[in-house]
């Protein structure tokens, strides 16, 4: 229990020395091409500005490119050659094919192809699996999973010609499970599951895979807010059978979405670790498999998630 109770406590006790070392230093090398998904806001945002500041040539996946969001509107209002905003939505098809002939036809030389694509678009919810409906579950993994299959399978010819890279975002969740997360949690250990896959396929042809594991960076992008929280919590327990609704009853739900609220309050609001790591990814002569930007509690909780038996781990941290 001493233990626990430790565990427990820990976030508070490092109190503001809660952050760990990232990987700062990137390679110097030459600048290159590279697509990242899901640029409207969040990390997508600020990496395109980023890699842009480092000198490479970004293409960014915009969502609503042909609204014309806040984001995008800033992306292009720095009139740069060497940023170029392109409609890609993760889940269209042609969307996805149109972005490829655009990166193609605007890279100074397609024979030589594209140096990086970092899949970072992702959409995310909450709620136990009996809340959650069949219709969430897919919608989840159509952009988070099979929207990073589908751009990856797209763009491995270009980048197979560069011998270049690909960088999966995923989670912490990706990598342990926790309650009341599954519809986000499964998809999430799908790309971890797909980037081991294609990491041991593309070793033969020189291109490297890197995973980014953040942990919560929920104050810093757009991913909820308290607004949409209380939106997914009304349609979930209106949309409920029954049963459910009358076996768990609406104090369990009430707190379950309280304790939702606290933990997207609770995050980090500098995403400098994330955009440093994914930049060693696509710089550094020997890329890491895996990166965890994420504060000493959470990265403890991962390693003992992981790596302790389910009786010990299960004790501490969840029940
Ligand atoms: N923030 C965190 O704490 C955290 C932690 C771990 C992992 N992550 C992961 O980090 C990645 C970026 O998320 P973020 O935190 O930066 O949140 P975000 O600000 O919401 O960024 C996600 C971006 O993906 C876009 N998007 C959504 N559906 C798309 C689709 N079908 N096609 C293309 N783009 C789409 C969103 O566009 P709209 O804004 O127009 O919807 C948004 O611009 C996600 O994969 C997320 O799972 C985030």
């Amino acid at each position: 229990n001493r233990c626990r109770v430790c565990f427990l406590f820990l976030p508070l006790s490092l109190g503001p020395s809660t952050t760990r070392a990232y990987s700062s230093q990137t390679g110097q090398m030459e600048p290159k091409g590279v697509l990242i998904t899901g640029c409207d806001t969040g990390f997508g945002f600020s990496l395109a500005k980023h890699l842009h500041n480092k000198g490479f040539t970004v293409f960014a996946g915009c969502l609503l490119k042909d609204k014309g969001s806040d984001g995008v509107n800033q992306l292009d209002n720095l009139k740069s050659e060497r940023l170029k905003t392109v409609q890609l939505n993760v889940c269209e098809d042609e969307e996805v094919e149109a972005a490829v002939q655009f990166v193609q036809g605007n890279l100074k030389d397609p024979e030589k192809g594209l140096w990086g694509v970092v899949n970072n678009a992702g959409i995310s919810t909450f709620g136990e699996v009996e809340f959650t409906s069949m219709e969430t579950y897919k919608e989840v993994a159509e952009v988070n999973l099979w929207g990073t299959v589908r751009v990856t399978k797209a763009f491995l010819p270009l980048i197979r010609r560069a011998k270049g890279r690909v960088v999966n975002i995923t989670s912490m969740l990706g990598r342990m499970a926790n309650p009341a997360r599954s519809p986000y949690c499964v998809t999430k250990f799908g790309v971890e599951a797909f980037s081991d896959c294609l990491r041991y396929e593309m070793h033969r042809w020189g291109i490297k895979v890197s995973i980014v594991e953040p942990g919560n960076f929920i104050a810093a992008t757009s991913l909820y807010s308290p607004e949409r929280i209380k939106v997914i919590a009304e349609k979930m327990w209106s949309d409920l059978p029954e049963v459910v609704r009358n076996d768990y009853g609406k104090k369990y739900f009430d707190e379950q979405i309280a304790k939702m609220h606290s933990y997207c309050n609770s995050g980090a609001t500098d995403t400098s670790p994330v955009i440093d790591d994914v930049t060693h990814a696509l710089t550094a002569p020997s890329p890491y498999t895996r990166y965890h930007p994420m504060d000493y509690y959470w990265w403890l909780r991962m390693q003992i998630i992981t790596h302790m038996p389910a009786a010990i781990s299960d004790r501490i941290y969840i029940y």
